[in-house]
């Protein structure tokens, strides 16, 4: 079987040649394009040599002035010669390409002519791969059936600890050589119950109260649940955002009507993760007209309205019920606090007095609290990767609690 190597400009690029050996072991021939950068890290001949083949470059390198029809539409022919597209290490620039089908030289114009099995192993700093752009293509390079080879965690060659590392050759060649690179499976079994977004309580027909919440971080929860293989109910505020695939979304305005769906179906779920962030006040007697706006001050009443995380901590069972805390102040001190009066597992604690992170911003910086007393720094990265690290808490610690019992 032939495998088109594709080779981007990252420090990782001269990893790619014991991956061309690994797979040329497996049985694979490797037909190695190199993007122009990564002829900075690495020299052609290196891929030549290991392979004995001819290694690809630009675009045009091939349609010399004799050229043929056959040598200047090289890029189809490779397209069409090999049955796998390997890109390792793929660049944040080329996963942009891929995701957007920009074709301006070789490697991705080859990738927009073919039509098999993709296999893409990103590798860059940290704060690249964290930065939403990345997270968002990668997302629509997931979306249309590519695998992903998950970079490893690490030191970095920029001295940065955290994932970008490409993941180890041999490890790539062998997902290669197996088939199809399955997505991480591990919530394969589990109902996972998620409120998001603001509730909105009304104080007359036309006017309302509400809490700052774009359900970013919810929606973020549902979408790597379902991606997991979860069963996954989302119970969502008004938000605007778009509903994630392949996600049971029911959609509440008050309090009391998220109360109610998040009750009903509360049996089913394994585990409960309360992102939403409930009104704490209503107007229980809000008129059903609009009141007139008059010179006079106005003073309002307000009952509370039901503590929707409390009431689940207490019929809970051994679901694992996890609670979000926004603090501008003592982060921790409340987040233990809330931890031990709502009967949760885990709170992902969030200071909401930072710039750039929290309500409307697609990242976020979090400590998770668990029940077991530990306390999880998990640094500013997009919210489906918190997400991602929220759930790795959520079954590591359902193991030590059965553990411990
Ligand atoms: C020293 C150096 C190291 C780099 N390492 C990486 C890397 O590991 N990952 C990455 O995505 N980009 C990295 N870049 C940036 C890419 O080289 C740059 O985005 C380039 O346009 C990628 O081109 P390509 O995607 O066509 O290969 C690095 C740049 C330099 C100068």
């Amino acid at each position: 079987m032939n495998v088109a190597l594709g080779v981007g400009g990252g420090i990782a690029a001269y990893k790619s040649a014991e991956l061309a050996r690994a797979l040329m072991e497996r049985g694979f021939t490797v037909n190695v394009v190199m993007t122009a950068s990564a002829e900075e890290f690495i020299r052609p001949l290196t891929f030549a040599a290991l392979t004995g083949r001819k290694v690809i470059t630009g675009l045009f390198s091939a349609a010399s002035s004799e050229a043929t029809l056959s040598s200047a539409i090289e890029h189809i022919r490779v397209a069409q010669e090999n049955q796998i597209l390997v890109v390792a290490p793929a660049t944040a620039d080329l996963l942009a390409k891929f995701a957007h089908g920009l074709a301006d030289d070789f490697l991705t114009t080859t990738y927009l002519a073919f039509t098999g099995r993709v296999v893409l192993a990103p590798a860059m700093n940290t704060n690249m791969w964290n930065h939403p752009a990345t997270q968002e293509n990668l997302k629509i390079l997931r979306a249309r059936g590519h695998e992903i080879v998950e970079p490893d965690e690490g030191v970095l060659a920029c001295g940065m600890v955290g994932p970008g590392r490409l993941a180890d050759p041999q490890r790539i060649a062998e997902l290669v050589a197996a088939g199809k690179v399955e997505p991480r499976r591990d919530l394969e079994g589990e109902t996972v119950l998620i409120t998001a977004g603001p509730t909105q309580e009304p104080l007359d027909a036309v006017r309302y109260i509400t809490n700052r919440s774009s359900g970013k971080m919810g929606y973020a929860l549902a979408e790597e649940a379902v991606a997991r293989g979860a069963r996954v109910v989302l119970v969502s505020g008004p938000v605007n955002l778009a509903e994630p695939r392949g996600v049971e979304v029911i959609h509440v305005l008050t309090a009391i009507e998220m109360r109610q769906a998040v009750m009903d179906h509360l049996n089913d779920a394994t585990m409960i993760v309360k992102s939403a962030a409930v009104a704490d006040y209503h107007r229980a007697d809000a008129p059903k007209h609009k009141v007139k706006k008059t010179a006079a001050r106005m003073s309002l009443e307000l009952d509370p309205t039901p503590d929707i995380l409390a009431e689940i901590g207490r019929k809970k069972g051994d679901r694992l019920l996890v609670g979000f805390a926004a603090e501008t102040e003592n982060l921790l001190e409340e987040a233990r606090r809330k931890l031990e009066s709502k009967n949760c597992d885990m709170i992902v604690a969030n200071l909401v007095s930072q710039e750039g992170i929290g309500f409307d911003s697609d990242e976020n910086e979090v400590v998770l609290v668990e029940r077991t007393g530990e306390t999880i720094p998990v640094r500013r990265a997009s919210k489906r990767a918190i997400a991602g690290r929220i759930f790795d808490e959520m079954i590591r610690l359902r193991l030590a609690l059965h553990a411990s019992q």
